[in-house]
């Protein structure tokens, strides 16, 4: 069984994008998007405040360890050559015995429909089987958060489950899918 890394190299490149470590210069393009009730609609959560984006960033200051269960990748996702960050992707290792990571994405509105989620989604896809020797990535979404799923069928992830009813979004029954790839048959 492949060893994870201790800590995770960053910035990543990707073919228009950059994912790098979120810094405290980027709390107000954070809050931009995490501020969102539209963002956070299928996220099972209120939408952020600037206190909990600023504490998310300064918590992961020094970098991120990648060794544990409950260790969390954050990346800020950033367009090359441009200034802000517009959106980010997160790993969160799962389980380090086996080697389950899971992975999610948040961006920006202002950005939508441009493939870059998908993009970035990929990249850390890339990053996770290859140098942090990932075996399985999975991801869990609401089944009513459709763009979300077009992440997940792009990215080639399959449908491996359907769970009915298995969480409360307020009053809402949440019914969720999960998508998932193992890392032999990533082509990238
Ligand atoms: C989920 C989320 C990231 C998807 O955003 P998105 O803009 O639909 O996804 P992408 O950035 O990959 O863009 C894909 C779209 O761009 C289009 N596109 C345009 N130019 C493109 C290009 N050059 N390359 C690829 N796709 C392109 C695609 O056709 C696709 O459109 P479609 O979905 O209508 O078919 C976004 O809706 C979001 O942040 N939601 C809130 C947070 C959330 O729910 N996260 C998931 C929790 S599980």
């Amino acid at each position: 069984m492949a060893t994870v890394s201790q800590h995770v190299p960053a910035p990543v490149s990707a073919e228009r994008l950059v994912l790098r470590l979120f810094t405290p210069g980027d709390v107000d393009d954070r809050y931009a998007y995490q501020s969102l009730p539209e963002v956070a609609r299928y996220l099972y959560r209120p939408p952020l405040t600037r206190e909990g984006c600023a504490e998310a960033i300064a918590a992961r200051a020094d970098g991120t360890a990648w060794k544990d269960d409950g260790d969390v990748l954050l990346l800020a996702v950033c367009r090359a050559n441009e200034p802000g960050v517009i959106g980010e992707v997160v790993l969160t290792l799962r389980s380090a015995r086996a080697q389950q990571a899971e992975i999610g994405w948040i961006f920006n509105p202002r950005y939508a429909g441009q493939g870059y989620a998908t993009e970035a989604a990929r990249a850390l896809a890339s990053l996770a089987f290859g140098r942090l020797g990932v075996h399985r990535i999975f991801a869990r979404l609401d089944v009513l958060n459709t763009a979300s799923v077009r992440v997940c069928e792009r990215l080639g992830m399959r449908r491996e489950a359907h769970l009915l009813d298995n969480d409360l979004d307020g009053d809402r029954w949440g019914s969720e899918y999960i998508y998932a790839t193992l890392a032999h048959e990533w082509t990238g």
